[in-house]
């Protein structure tokens, strides 16, 4: 667990009177660093509309440029012209670094696995601390060869590619990185490779991958990703519902609240959030206006307005659907009334920082009444009043999701709450802190 650098200003927060606004939150991270790394793959040009400013995907970004891939800005904000250069890269001259990203890091190398270059790839100290094994072993399978730090299973990795072969694997967890990692290679690999997965995550890939010319059979839970050429497509990327989970749970649980979040991607493996906050008893305060399909996925508007929320329990095969948002579900749970327990959530321990410990950690601060176990949580709610949390001095940790999280606590609790290491919400959101003053703004 890293700490937040002292460099990184600290913010306070406290509960106004009302909260208002319409807002855009940033486009969907999962799908910006997709567009970038299988369009740099592809044959063609393509216009990327909408693409996150977070760190994680200028890493990417950043990563890409360094094998030769031209990304040029197109314009508007969020607008980038990607010229393909097919699924030959060029070998970087440096270390590639792939920040605090573990998106950059797994889904890279799933490209670095089938070029016939040395790469090294490497990140910041939360990254060098995260599991590699868990790509390292399926590419190695498939004929990369790859060494890291301890037993080749932290980065700093290096990686020499080339001669793939299909295989057929069991993911062990239901992660959409290290699924998208085997599927890419899997895309130049001799023969079909099949996946086995345990339940649903994500599947930006697989959509992508399909929208391009390749092909990707589904059968349940089981993949099979034929070698395939991709072409370019033009991808307008939709607002990230992991970051308007930060707004969902401000505006249910404030008692004076209307927010509108525009164009928020609502893939269905994405949306275990929306679910489990209608269940805690979201009903009409949490709509889904104008629903459509934009480049294949679904968005709508989200409008959101005061609830009264009671605890959940939740678990199994949702919660690779809301990872992300357990965080901020938590600060929900706080001002629920009743007990909320979350489990099947242990891979919580092996995000940007072990999110079960420092969310426990950083809300006992703000005397709640919560319970870290194994898998996940137990959270005692004490209902909507802002007696429920009392501001206090905060942590990011270095954790952008905790960042937020907290500064969603410091809107509800009663007192001030300050927030050091604010800026760490740039890695995925980084206007977060001019939409919230948006919100206090709006509100009058
Ligand atoms: C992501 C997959 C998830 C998620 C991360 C983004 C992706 O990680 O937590 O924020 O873009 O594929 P895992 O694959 O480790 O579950």
């Amino acid at each position: 667990m890293s700490t937040a650098p002292p460099s990184s200003p600290s913010r306070s927060i406290s509960r106004p009177a009302s909260l208002g606004g319409v807002l855009s939150v940033p486009g969907d991270k999962s799908i910006s660093h997709r567009s970038m790394i299988l369009n740099a793959i592809a044959q063609g040009d393509a216009l990327v509309q909408g693409l996150s400013g977070g760190e994680d995907v200028i890493s990417t970004m950043r990563c890409l440029q360094a094998m030769g891939v031209s990304i040029e800005p197109a314009g508007a904000p969020g607008s980038y012209t990607v010229k393909g250069r097919g699924p030959e890269l060029e070998e970087p001259a440096d270390i590639l670094d792939a920040g605090n990203s573990g998106t950059s890091m797994r889904l890279l190398s799933g490209i670095l696995a089938s070029q016939s270059f040395v790469t090294v790839i490497t990140g910041d100290s939360s990254l060098r601390s995260r599991p590699m094994q868990r790509i390292v072993q399926p590419l190695k399978q498939m004929g990369a060869q790859i060494m890291g730090r301890q037993n080749d299973s932290l980065a700093p990795l290096v990686i020499r590619g080339g001669g793939l072969r299909g295989i057929e694997y069991d993911l062990p967890m239901a992660s959409a990185q290290v699924k998208s990692a085997i599927i890419l290679a899997g895309l130049s690999a001799g023969g079909q490779t099949v996946i086995h997965q345990p339940a649903l995550s994500r599947d930006h890939t697989e959509r992508m991958v399909s929208a391009m010319g390749g092909k990707i059979e589904e059968n349940g839970l089981d993949l099979v990703i034929h070698p395939a050429r991709l072409n370019a497509v033009d991808i307008t990327v939709p607002g990230d519902v992991s970051s308007a989970a930060f707004w969902m749970v401000a505006g249910l649980c404030h008692p004076n609240s209307r927010i509108l979040v525009r164009g928020v991607g609502l893939n269905p493996s994405r949306t275990g959030i929306v679910d489990v906050l209608r269940e805690m008893g979201a009903g009409d305060a949490l709509q889904l206006v104008d629903q459509r399909t934009e480049g294949g996925e679904p968005v709508a508007d989200i409008l959101v307005t005061s609830a009264e929320l009671h605890g959940v329990e939740i678990g199994g095969d949702l919660m690779p659907r809301m990872l992300d948002e357990v965080p901020i579900l938590a600060v929900a749970a706080c001002f629920a009334t009743g007990d909320t327990v979350i489990r099947d959530a242990a891979e919580l321990r092996v995000k940007e920082t072990d999110r079960i410990a420092t969310t426990v950690a950083e809300l006992t601060r703000l005397g709640a009444n919560i319970e870290a176990t194994e898998d996940g949580m137990v959270i005692h709610g004490r209902g909507a009043g802002a007696g429920s949390l009392n501001g206090a001095d905060c942590q990011s940790h270095g954790d952008h999701r905790l960042a937020m999280s907290m500064a969603v606590a410091g809107l509800l609790a009663g007192g001030e709450t300050t927030v050091h290491g604010a800026a760490d919400a740039s890695v995925s959101y980084p206007e977060f802190w001019r939409d919230l003053d948006l919100l206090l703004q709006d509100a009058g």
